[in-house]
């Protein structure tokens, strides 16, 4: 029996390497196709691989008639119609591991890049403007970081910041009193972190509890001059409201990795000096992609194959 899986994102060539070496599979790369032609061509599939791009609606499921796995290379499913799939008998699977140091690793490069203005004084000498007085930073030593979320990726920005000597507080509905004392950080409720924070950073899944729990009035009960990460899900923070929040001066920059609406091209809040932004690179290095392919490959062949994979 021979199986055919679509890979509709661009993943990493090595990480699909254990899919183009089983011989019951034929796999076709195809990662420009528009909506549309993704529902005239996904019937012919039995196992479909995205990262976050495709969006796999309750619409495609429904043309998805010989769809048996879909497979996310990377951690949040927010892309993927869950309900959708389980009602049609598809099986979504993830690589929640693979990427999370690069997470990391980049959500502290924005805290860093955030707080000494490095993108907008590389911009500024680019365009032949030597300015040492427009971009004076601050130290992050001794600074408070809140994280809000504090799983998998939320755990690794911790270790690193209390590297950088920073103070960690953190807020997460499972995060325990014994927990927070072994990794050596502070714990509070929601509120009592947006308020004693000077950097908050998110790292929550997007789901309709955490849409933009970060709004108007948590940008109200925060320090004056606090600076904002979100290397998550564009949607936990309320745009408009970070927008206004940074042009009335409460907030001092927000560092962005991904938007509510991706991809663009135009945006207001990039119209902002005290932004700084990446286009939703946090897993994106060498090793994370190939990890995540690595994972999900694997677990589209045990799956197809007749073994057991665990759900997300
Ligand atoms: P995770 O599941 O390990 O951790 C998420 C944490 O959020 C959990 O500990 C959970 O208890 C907590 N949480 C859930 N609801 C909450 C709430 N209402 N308030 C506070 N905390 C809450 O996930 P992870 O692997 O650490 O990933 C975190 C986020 O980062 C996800 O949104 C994921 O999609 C995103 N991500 C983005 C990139 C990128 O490229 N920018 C890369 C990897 C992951
Ligand atoms: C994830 O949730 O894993 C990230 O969005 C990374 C990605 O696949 O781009």
């Amino acid at each position: 029996m021979t199986f055919n899986v679509l890979i509709s994102d661009p993943l990493s060539e090595e990480g699909i390497q254990p899919l183009r070496e089983s011989e019951n599979f034929t796999i076709v790369m195809e990662t420009n196709l528009s909506p549309e032609e993704l529902g005239n061509r996904i019937g012919e599939f039995d196992a479909l691989l995205v990262r976050s791009q495709t969006q796999v609606t309750r619409e495609l499921i429904h043309k998805a008639t010989n769809l048996k796995i879909i497979g996310r290379a990377g951690v949040g499913v927010d892309n993927i119609d869950l309900e959708a799939a389980t009602e049609n008998g598809i099986i979504v699977v993830n690589a929640p591991n693979g990427n999370t140091n690069s997470a990391a690793e980049h959500t502290m490069a924005m805290i860093m890049a955030l707080s000494r203005n490095i993108p907008q004084a590389f911009h500024a000498l680019k365009n032949r403007q030597w300015d040492r007085k427009k971009y004076v930073g601050v130290e992050i030593k001794n600074k408070t970081l809140g994280i809000v979320g504090l799983g998998r990726i939320g755990v690794e920005v911790a270790a690193r910041a209390k590297g950088q000597r920073m103070n960690v507080i953190a807020y997460d509905p499972f995060l325990t009193e014994e927990k927070a004392e072994q990794l050596g950080i502070g714990y509070g409720t929601l509120e009592e972190v947006l308020k004693k924070a000077d950097f908050i950073t998110v790292h929550t899944p997007l789901m309709k509890e955490t849409r933009h729990m970060i709004n108007a009035h948590a940008f109200e009960i925060m320090k004056s001059g606090v600076q904002i990460i979100n290397c998550a899900r564009g949607g936990i923070i309320d745009e408009n409201a970070l927008y206004d929040a940074i042009v009335s001066g409460k907030v001092a920059g927000a560092a962005l990795d991904v938007f509510e609406e991706e991809p663009f091209v135009d945006h207001k809040l990039l119209e902002l000096e005290q932004v700084v932004a990446t286009p939703h690179l946090g897993a994106s290095t060498i090793e994370a992609q190939e990890i995540v392919a690595i994972d999900v490959s694997h677990d589209v062949i045990r799956f197809l194959n007749g073994d057991v994979v665990k759900n997300p």
